[in-house]
């Protein structure tokens, strides 16, 4: 191990013991505040650590404490891709999508998006088109979900899956590739018109190391940047065994040298090597700059598509895993920093204090509420608005605020406008529903900006 060029996390005390009697020269590495959770230890150098989220599973208690204690991204694991987020040529149906995104905006996690367009999970309406047909519905499914999702979706797999396995570095053979060879392009072209703050990324597996199919990839990233295609990320899936292959740091820093993040979007390891193999992977990316996260696909082993394979870094009852541990100390061990430098995690609570009052325009059967937010005697960054819903009431719509659910105690976050109030001053947001929301009393606490994003 080369101790004199590693660098370690901004809160260690590297301390050199002269053992003199020796003549040997004993470097003992501690960290004086290693952090205690994967979001927090990867924040020291503004890197996160995701998870792959089901929206099924956003009932179980032990899923989401392990969710919102450890990470700080999430992806959907299925709830926005093509089949679920467009059923019907030109009906939407964001139900899933939402519940995820908004359950990580409201505890304080940013959202990576999973897949605008890909040749699987496609509806069954789509793989019956072909041509120009198949073409101009994929861009409208593009525009109209990363439309939907404008302004709150840290990076989006564009594209996935696209390149052949084998030695070929060519496209896969489908359907839109069939509808000619741009059609990648044109996909991040559209997305980029639609949420312009969004990274734009291109997600592929069995990419992870220095071979024919990633240097397709590469060849194809190249040329995006030459000729200004906009993408500004590469995923490597990493879906593994044992570990990474040896060139992995490599095949990473090389993509970054191209002018683009790379994240590791869906890790997940089987094999008797598999703490070692985490610990390897982290190392690999906290070694790059541009490596901005890691995202594991699944919580506990239970919860992995790898049915039996246990590649994940939770037993099935919720236990951490030796893979968690040697994932957290290489996380605290620290690397190169990113480019924007740490992120605070657990997020910055915001500063101030804030009421809330509502006013009620109701009709038998539903109602208006508009919500005004009033600054304290500092100013807010950010706000976070409770609202206790009687039962049988559901939301059905709402504007100037993420909420977290739509039945029940739904939790109201900030927008990007919005969430800075100059002290005493207001700010309104609304929502309407079906039911009652008589004796609605909402509380406000102040929130850090970036709990919105
Ligand atoms: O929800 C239905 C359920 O109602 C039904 O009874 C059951 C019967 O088969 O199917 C359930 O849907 C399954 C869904 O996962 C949710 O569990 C689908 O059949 C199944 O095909 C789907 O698999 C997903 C797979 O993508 C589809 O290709 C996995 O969950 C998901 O982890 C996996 O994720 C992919 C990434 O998107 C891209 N990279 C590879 C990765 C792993 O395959």
């Amino acid at each position: 191990m080369n101790l004199t060029s590693r660098s370690v996390s901004r809160t260690a005390i590297v301390s050199t013991v002269l053992a003199a009697s020796l003549g040997a020269t004993l470097i003992v590495t501690t960290s004086a505040s290693a952090a205690t959770t994967l979001g927090a230890a990867a924040a020291q150098t503004g890197r996160y650590y995701g998870t792959a989220v089901a929206a099924g599973k956003l009932g179980d208690s032990t899923y989401v404490n392990i969710l919102n204690r450890e990470f700080s991204m999430v992806t959907a694991e299925n709830e926005m891709k093509w089949d679920a987020t467009e059923p019907n040529r030109g009906q939407f149906n964001y139900t899933n999508g939402d519940r995820i995104l908004n359950q990580a905006l409201s505890n304080g996690k940013r959202v990576r998006g999973h897949a605008l367009l890909w040749h699987q999970q496609q509806p069954g309406w789509a793989r019956g088109l072909s041509g120009s047909d198949l073409r101009s519905a994929a861009i409208n499914h593009v525009t109209q979900v990363a439309s939907h999702y404008r302004g709150k979706i840290y990076a989006w797999d564009v594209v996935n899956e696209a390149f052949a396995d084998g030695g070929s570095g060519g496209r896969r053979d489908s359907n839109l590739q069939r509808t000619g060879n741009d059609w990648i392009e044109a996909a991040f072209r559209a997305a980029r018109a639609a949420d312009p703050n969004a990274k734009l990324c291109y997600n592929d597996y069995n990419t992870d190391g220095i071979n024919a199919k990633s240097t397709g990839v590469y060849t194809m990233v190249r040329d995006f940047k030459a000729r200004g295609v906009p993408i500004d990320c590469v995923g490597l899936q990493s879906h593994l065994t044992n570990g990474p292959p040896g060139d992995y740091q490599a095949n990473i820093q090389r993509f970054a040298d191209l002018g683009v993040d790379v994240q590791i979007t869906e890790l997940d390891i089987a094999g008797s090597s598999q703490a070692n193999g985490f610990s390897s992977v982290t190392r690999a990316c906290m070694a790059v700059a541009r490596c901005t996260g890691i995202t594991v696909w699944g919580i506990r082993d239970t919860d992995s598509w790898r049915t039996g394979e246990n590649p994940l870094l939770f037993d099935g009852s919720g236990n951490k895993k030796a893979a968690y541990t040697s994932t957290l100390n290489a996380l605290n061990a620290g690397g190169t920093t990113v480019p924007g430098g740490p992120t605070t995690t657990p997020p910055d609570p915001g500063s101030g204090s804030c009421t809330a009052s509502v006013s009620l325009n109701p009709w038998t059967g539903g109602f208006v509420a508009t919500v005004t937010v009033t600054a304290g005697s500092s100013a807010l960054t950010g706000w976070r608005v409770t609202t206790a819903l009687p039962s049988g009431t559901t939301v059905t719509g709402s504007w100037s605020a993420v909420g977290s659910g739509t039945t029940g105690t739904v939790t109201w976050t900030n927008v990007d406008y919005n969430g800075a109030v100059a002290a005493g001053r207001s700010t309104e947001f609304g929502f309407q529903g079906s039911g009652s929301a008589e004796g609605l009393s909402p509380t406000c606490t102040a929130a850090a900006a970036r709990e919105a994003r």
